[in-house]
């Protein structure tokens, strides 16, 4: 591709060289003639002099020459330099030898020309030359010094891979010059970065010359022995081209992730610039050899709890559980299936934390509770401090005290763990005692027996009876039965 375009330019130079050198020769040649036809045109005060035409029509034409001089030089000399001494000057070096070349051919030459111009008089005197030529150069000057720092640090050669810019453009550099990095990326674009703009942002070099390191990810089934995968795939990545037999391959557990094991390989490519095509094949090489191996590759699983409900709950539209926990309450023994239903719907489900107060003492109630998971503790006041009358674990019931009289809560209730209840109300209580009269009795004597643990009596046994009695006539007026 690079010859046709050498021998098009070659062709150029050549037939421009011809030109120029024509030309000047024929000017050269007939100098005079022109002179007369001018001096006759202009007629006797030409402004400007005829002298000054034909010496800026020379500048012109030697100028195009020295300019193709300096080319065919440069071309010369580094390229004969690189023949003979297997260096490959930048291009920059050569633009700035091109530069400093002509600046001096043309300075010299126009020295010659117009000898009564004082050239360094006219670059120091002209501020304004100075301002315009400032601000026109600033970037291609910040450019060109910026070009000038990467050639001297060479931080990057030609052939090395780089990340650049903000958009992280990866590829491997082609040209650095006097105003640009040129980097063509692995889908051969070419990208372009000014120097001024590459000095200022970071870039990762990758060099040729360097063994450097790729990651690639990939993962197993927890049911996968990380031992046997972690060998599997070492053995199968070092096998692979372009990966550096100089360093054995490393494979780890980089995490324990929601689907698998996720697995890293950390492999050094011997040629950087071929990192896609290596990354792909190592994913191959480590399917086949998984598929060799009986390992498997992870993919998106959830974990699934199922609640079952019993046919009486999806029937009564409510959790079977709280049923069943009605059920085995003692107090409940004597009611009917459909009663139990009834209650189970009228039951509301509340959590609390360790330690947080179910009942307080001394509040009014109109609900009972049933402990229906965890714990829960009575407590009483006893000189300013706690004291524990007894524990209700699950299946006991408790709060019922305020709900049959009307009273205030007796003690305090505090849940021990974290504990969920189910709270009855007087209503749905009501409809209970309505149907089974005998409820009521058997209530009376757990609250008699209870009354008694939260006041130390000398005669349990007629205290019982006496607060019995007395309980059986209130619950019944307060309930209207
Ligand atoms: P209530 O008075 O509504 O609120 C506090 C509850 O603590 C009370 O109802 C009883 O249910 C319960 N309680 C009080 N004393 C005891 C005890 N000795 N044994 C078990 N539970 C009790």
């Amino acid at each position: 591709m690079s010859r046709p375009r050498f021998t098009s330019r070659t062709t150029f130079f050549v037939a421009a060289s011809a030109a120029v050198l024509l030309a000047a020769y024929l000017f050269w040649s007939f100098e005079p003639d022109v002179r007369a036809l001018l001096e006759r045109r202009m007629g006797d005060n030409p402004s400007p002099s005829v002298d000054t035409m034909i010496s800026t029509i020379k500048l012109i034409l030697l100028g195009i020459g020295g300019y193709l001089l300096v080319r065919a030089l440069n071309f010369f000399f580094f390229a004969l330099a690189f023949r003979l001494k297997r260096f490959d000057a930048p291009t920059l070096v050569r633009n700035i030898f091109t530069i400093i070349a002509f600046t001096i051919f043309f300075l010299v030459t126009f020295t010659i020309l117009f000898p009564d111009v004082n050239v360094g008089a006219l670059f120091t005197t002209s501020a304004i030359f100075g301002v315009i030529l400032g601000l026109a150069l600033q970037d291609t000057l910040g450019n060109f010094f910026a070009g000038i720092s990467l050639q001297a640090d060479r931080p990057f050669q030609v052939g090395d891979v780089i990340t650049m810019g903000a958009q992280r453009h990866t590829g491997v550099v082609e040209e650095i010059s006097w105003r640009a990095i040129k980097i063509r990326t692995f889908t051969n674009h070419v990208v372009l970065m000014a120097n001024s703009t590459a000095a200022k942002e970071p870039i990762e070099v990758f060099p040729r010359d360097n063994l450097n390191a790729r990651v690639v990810f990939f993962n197993t089934l927890y049911t996968d022995s990380p031992a046997k995968t972690i060998h599997v795939v070492r053995e199968a990545v070092r096998e692979t081209d372009n990966v550096s037999q100089k360093v054995t391959p490393v494979v780890r557990i980089r995490n324990l992730g929601d689907n698998g094991v996720d697995y890293e390989v950390k492999y050094w490519a011997e040629d950087y610039a071929k990192f896609n095509d290596t990354d792909a094949l190592i994913r191959q090489r480590i399917w086949y050899a998984f598929r060799r191996a009986g390992l498997n590759f992870a993919y998106p699983t959830r974990t699934l709890y199922v609640e079952r409900h019993s046919a009486a709950a999806v029937r009564d539209g409510k959790d079977g559980a709280i049923v069943e926990r009605l059920a085995a309450v003692d107090l409940f023994a004597p009611l009917s299936v459909e009663e139990t239903g009834m209650l189970a719907q009228a039951a509301v489900r509340h959590v609390f934390a360790p330690g947080e107060m179910v009942i307080r003492a001394g509040d009014p109630g109109s609900s009972m509770f049933v402990v229906h998971n965890g714990r829960v503790q009575v407590q009483v006041n006893d000189n300013g401090r706690p004291r524990t009358v007894a524990t209700l674990n699950e299946g006991d019931f408790f709060g019922e005290m305020a709900l049959f009289t009307g009273e205030p809560r007796t003690a305090n209730v505090v849940a021990v763990e974290e504990t969920e209840v189910l709270e009855i109300g007087h209503a749905a209580m009501k409809g209970v005692f309505a149907n089974n009269p005998d409820l009521v009795e058997s209530l009376s004597f757990i609250m008699a027996e209870r009354r008694q643990g939260l006041t130390s009596q000398a005669d349990p046994g007629a205290a019982t009876a006496n607060s019995k009695a007395g309980l059986l006539s209130s619950i019944k007026r307060f309930f209207g039965i």
